[in-house]
C-alpha cells in the first residue's frame, strides 16, 4: 500500500489543521411552548430548552433543524409542568423558575445557569458554548473553577476524582489492559457530577453515539462532546451530591430490588465444563461449610456456543440438575451472549431469519460477525418486536428453573480490528432508522430491557436477577454490572474500589470487579484481600479465566481457606444491613457503596478519596490493597468512630494507622450508628433465625434506622408486603432509651429471636427498650465490650 497513492492521503498530510467548529452564533428569534417549555433559533441552529422538574433542565441543540425531542432509552421521564417567567432584557433573555435562571447572552448564546440565590451553577465558555462541525461533531465547552471536582462517568479507570482525565464513552470489549490510559471500557454512562465548595450539579449527555468528556486539556474549560447527532444534554441542579443522584435517577430510573440470592456469595469461573464438575464444587462448598448462593456456567455449557441450547454430553440433563442444587440453596446462572450461530439447523437462528429479527446493512444483507461460535447475526434489539422474541426465548431457561442470566459480550463485541459491529449497520429503531454508529452504546441497554422484560414475564412473581457487562445510562434499570475482564494483579483490587464508586454515583448500586481477578494467576494473600474487600460491594462474585490457575476459596491452602470463608460468612452475617441499603437504593438511587465525598462533600480529605469507602452513611471499609501490608492508613472524616472489631473509640477528622493482620478487614462504624446483622448461613436460602441490632449511642445526636425486609423473592413487596421497622436510640446521662417501632407489617420476617448489642457504653447505664427496663449481659471479649438485651419477648 505504502507505493501506491494511498501514501499520500490527504488524511496523513504533517500541518493539517482540526476540522473548525463553527458556534451557534447570536440569538434571532424565541418563544414559549406549553409551561415548560423555551424554543431559541441562533444564527446557526436551534435550541429546545425543557424544565424536566424544577431542578432538572434539558437542552437540546440541533444545527440543522428544530431540536427533536424524542430521547433515548435512557430516559424515562416525561417533564413536569414548571412555571417559567421569560423576560426580554436588553442583552441578556431570562428564563426563571422557582429554583433556578437561565440567562442567555443574545449575541453569543452563551448559557449561564444560576441557583436562587445567583451563584453559577453552570455556565458556557462565551465562544464554544455550543458548536459544531462539518464532520457532525457537536460540542459544548463549560466553565470550570479551581474547586470543581468531577465524578461519575460510569465504569472508568483511574481514580476517583476525574478532574485532569480525557474519557471516551464507546462501549468496548477490553480483555487487557485495564490501565488508567484504557478511557472506553463495555460500559458509558455519559453522566458526571461536579462538586463545588460543597455544592453538587450533575449533566446527563444523552447521546449514544461516540462521546468524549474532556476534564484535562484546560484549566478554565471541560467539554463534552459527541461524534453525531445532537448535543442533548440535562443538567441536574443539586445543590447537594445525593440530590444529584436522585434527580438523575428520576431521569433515568432505579434499580429494582434484586431478589436475595443474589446478593449471597457467587462463584464462576470460565468453565466449570460438566453438571458432575458443578456438583463436585457444589458438595465441596458443602463440606468445607462455605456459604454459597450461586454457580455461574460460562460459554462451555452450550452444544457448540450456540446460545439457548445446551451441551448434551456434559449437562445431559439440565431440568434434574438445577432443580438438585435450587434445592440445596443454589442457583445456576448461565451465560448468554448475544450472537447467534450462523448455522441454518439452528431453531435461533431459523427464528431470527426468518422473522427478519437480526442486524443488516441498509441494502438488507444480515451483518454477521465472529465471537465464540464463529460467524454468528445479532438481534437487532431496536426493534420491539426483536426485544419481545429474545425476552420470550428466555422460557428455554426459565422452564428449566433458572432465575438468573448473565449478559456478556454485549457491546456488542466481535472478534475484528475496531472490537465491535460495522458502524455502518443500519438498525430498525422501530421505523426511524439509525446507523450503528449512532446508536452503539445503547446495543446493551436494549438487550437487556428485552431479556429482564421476558424473564420477568416468564418467571410471573419472581423477581429475575441478570448481570451485565455492556451498559449505557439506565442500565440499573435492568441489571447488575459487573467490570468485565480484570487481572489478578494488586493494582487491579485497587481500582475496582474508585471505578464501584463512580458507578455508583452514576446510579448503579448493583457492581461490583471478579474477585480474586479473572486473568493471570491469583494467589492466597491477593484472594484473602480481595475476598475481604468482596463482601461489601454489593454484587460479590469469584471469577477466573480458562487459562489461570483455579481461585476457588480452597485453592491456595487452608490458612487462606480459613479466611476467605470467615469473610464469606461475614457478607452472610451484614446481609440484613446491606438488605436494607438495597431498598433504599432502588427508592432514592443513593448507592450502597458510596465515596466519602458523598457523605463529606466539605472535606477535602475526602474529594480524591480512592481506597477506602462507605457502606451507606455510617461505615467505612478501608480493605488492604498491597502485598505484605499489615498496616494501613485510614482517614476518618468528622464525627466520633468506632473500630468494629475492637470497639476502640477513634477521633474523626484525622488520619490513623490502623494494624490489619492478615485476617483483619478494616471497617470502622460512625457514633450513633444502628446497624442490624443476621447469623451466618449456608445460603440465602436458610431461614434468617435471629436479628442481631447493633448500637453504637451517641450523646450529641439521637440515633434513627429504619430497617426493611421482604420475602427476597418476588414483586408482594410493591403492593405493601413488606417490613419495616423505625429503630430509635436516645442517650441521656446514664440512661439509655431504645424503641423499635413496627412500621409496616405486610411481611413478617423469620427470626424468632432479637438482640440488641449495645456499644461504647458503660456497665452502670441503665437500659430501656420500649419503655421497659432490661436485665443486660455485660460482655468483654478481647478489648470488646458490649451490652447483650435479648428482647425476643419484651
Ligand atoms: C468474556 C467475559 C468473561 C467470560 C468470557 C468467556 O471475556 O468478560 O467473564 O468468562 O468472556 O465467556
Amino acid at each position: 500500500m505504502k507505493d501506491s497513492s494511498f501514501a499520500i492521503l490527504p488524511e496523513n498530510e504533517k500541518d493539517s489543521k482540526p476540522v473548525e467548529y463553527k458556534r451557534i452564533g447570536s440569538l434571532l428569534a424565541y418563544s414559549v411552548n406549553n409551561q415548560n417549555q423555551v424554543e431559541l433559533t441562533g444564527e446557526n441552529g436551534h435550541v429546545t430548552i425543557i424544565f424536566y422538574q424544577e431542578k432538572i433542565v434539558r437542552m437540546i441543540m440541533n444545527p440543522k433543524q428544530k431540536p427533536i425531542t424524542k430521547t433515548s432509552m435512557a430516559v424515562i421521564r416525561q417533564p413536569e409542568k414548571v412555571e417559567l417567567f421569560v423576560d426580554n432584557r436588553e442583552n441578556d433573555l431570562v428564563i426563571t423558575s422557582a429554583n433556578i435562571t437561565i440567562t442567555i447572552c443574545k449575541t453569543s448564546m452563551q448559557l449561564r445557569v444560576a441557583d436562587q440565590n445567583g451563584s453559577t451553577i453552570m455556565e458556557d465558555d462565551a465562544q464554544y458554548g455550543m458548536a459544531f462541525n462539518k464532520n457532525k461533531e457537536i460540542i459544548s465547552l463549560k466553565k470550570m473553577t479551581d474547586d470543581d471536582h468531577f465524578y461519575g462517568f460510569g465504569e472508568k479507570t483511574s481514580f476517583l476524582d476525574k478532574r485532569g482525565e480525557r474519557m471516551t464513552m464507546w462501549n468496548t470489549d477490553v480483555f487487557a489492559p485495564h490501565n488508567p490510559e484504557i478511557d472506553a471500557l463495555y460500559q458509558s454512562i455519559p453522566y458526571f457530577m461536579v462538586i463545588r465548595n460543597g455544592s453538587a450539579h450533575g449533566m446527563l449527555l444523552d447521546n449514544t453515539s461516540k462521546t468524549i468528556f474532556d476534564m484535562k486539556s484546560s484549566n478554565t474549560t471541560y467539554s463534552i462532546k459527541a461524534e453525531v447527532g445532537q448535543l442533548d444534554y440535562y443538567l441536574f441542579c443539586g445543590p447537594t451530591p445525593k440530590a444529584v443522584i436522585e434527580q438523575y435517577t428520576s431521569i433515568t430510573g432505579k434499580m429494582p430490588l434484586p431478589p436475595k440470592w443474589s446478593l449471597g456469595y457467587h462463584q464462576s469461573r470460565y468453565s466449570y465444563k460438566s453438571e458432575q464438575e458443578v456438583r463436585n464444587l457444589v458438595e465441596n462448598f458443602k463440606t468445607k461449610n462455605i456459604p454459597l448462593d450461586a454457580i455461574y456456567l460460562d460459554i462451555h455449557y452450550m452444544d457448540g456456543y450456540r446460545v439457548f441450547t445446551f451441551d448434551e454430553d456434559c449437562f445431559p440433563n439440565p431440568e434434574k440438575f438445577i432443580k438438585e442444587l435450587k434445592s440445596q440453596g443454589v442457583h445456576v446462572v448461565p451465560i448468554v451472549d448475544p450472537g447467534v450461530k450462523e448455522d441454518p439447523e439452528y431453531y435461533m437462528y431459523q427464528d431470527g431469519m426468518r422473522g427478519d429479527r437480526f442486524c443488516k446493512y441498509i441494502d438488507g444483507t444480515i451483518y454477521h460477525g465472529d465471537v465464540w461460535p464463529g460467524s454468528s447475526a445479532f438481534p437487532d434489539f431496536t426493534r420491539e418486536e426483536v426485544r419481545k422474541w429474545w425476552g420470550k426465548s428466555h422460557q428455554f431457561y426459565t422452564d428449566l428453573g433458572i432465575e438468573g442470566i448473565w449478559n456478556d459480550m454485549n457491546e456488542p463485541a466481535v472478534f475484528n480490528e475496531t472490537k465491535t459491529m460495522d458502524t455502518k449497520v443500519c438498525h430498525d429503531y422501530d421505523g426511524t432508522p439509525r446507523v450503528h454508529r449512532e446508536v452503539h452504546n445503547e446495543y446493551a441497554l436494549l438487550m437487556e430491557k428485552s431479556t429482564y422484560e421476558g424473564m420477568k414475564e416468564n418467571l410471573e412473581n419472581q423477581r429475575p436477577f441478570l448481570l451485565t457487562r455492556a451498559g449505557y445510562a439506565g442500565i440499573q434499570r435492568y441489571a447488575a454490572v459487573w467490570t468485565g475482564d480484570n487481572r489478578s494483579f494488586w493494582e487491579h483490587l485497587q481500582m475496582a474500589i474508585p471505578m464501584c464508586l463512580n458507578l455508583g454515583i452514576s446510579g448503579v448500586p448493583f457492581c461490583g470487579p471478579d474477585v480474586g481477578g479473572f486473568a493471570h494467576d491469583s494467589n492466597g494473600e491477593l484472594l484473602v484481600r480481595w475476598t475481604q474487600f468482596g463482601i461489601f460491594t454489593p454484587y460479590f462474585r469469584n471469577h477466573s479465566e480458562l487459562n489461570s490457575i483455579h481461585q476457588e476459596p480452597w485453592s491456595f491452602g487452608e490458612t487462606y481457606e480459613h479466611i476467605i470463608k470467615q469473610y464469606i460468612e461475614q457478607r452472610y452475617i451484614w446481609l440484613p444491613y446491606l438488605y436494607t441499603l438495597f431498598q433504599q437504593a432502588s427508592a432514592t438511587g443513593l448507592p450502597v457503596m458510596r465515596p466519602l465525598v458523598l457523605e463529606y462533600p466539605n472535606d477535602e480529605n475526602t474529594f480524591n478519596l480512592s481506597d477506602q469507602f462507605m457502606i451507606g452513611s455510617d461505615l467505612i471499609i478501608a480493605p488492604v490493597l498491597h502485598p505484605g501490608a499489615r498496616h494501613r492508613v485510614v482517614y476518618l472524616p468528622k464525627g466520633e468512630w468506632f473500630n468494629y472489631w475492637t470497639d476502640e473509640r477513634l477521633a474523626g477528622e484525622k488520619h490513623h494507622l490502623i494494624h490489619a493482620p492478615i485476617d483483619i478487614l478494616p471497617i470502622f462504624v460512625k457514633e450513633g450508628a444502628v446497624i442490624p446483622q443476621g447469623r451466618v448461613r449456608r445460603s440465602t436460602k436458610e431461614k434468617e433465625e435471629e436479628l442481631l441490632i447493633h448500637i453504637y449511642p451517641s450523646k450529641k445526636n439521637h440515633s434513627f434506622f429504619t430497617y426493611y425486609d421482604d420475602d427476597g423473592n418476588t414483586f408482594g413487596y410493591e403492593t405493601g408486603e413488606f417490613f419495616t421497622n423505625e429503630i430509635q436510640c436516645q442517650l441521656k446521662k446514664d440512661k439509655l432509651n431504645i424503641t423499635m417501632d413496627t412500621k409496616q407489617d405486610g411481611y413478617w420476617p423469620d427470626w424468632k429471636k432479637t438482640t440488641l448489642l449495645i456499644h461504647g457504653i458503660e456497665e452502670h447505664m441503665d437500659i430501656y427498650f420500649n419503655g421497659r427496663k432490661q436485665k443486660t449481659v455485660f460482655n468483654t471479649n478481647n478489648e470488646t465490650i458490649h451490652i447483650c438485651v435479648d428482647i425476643s419477648q419484651s
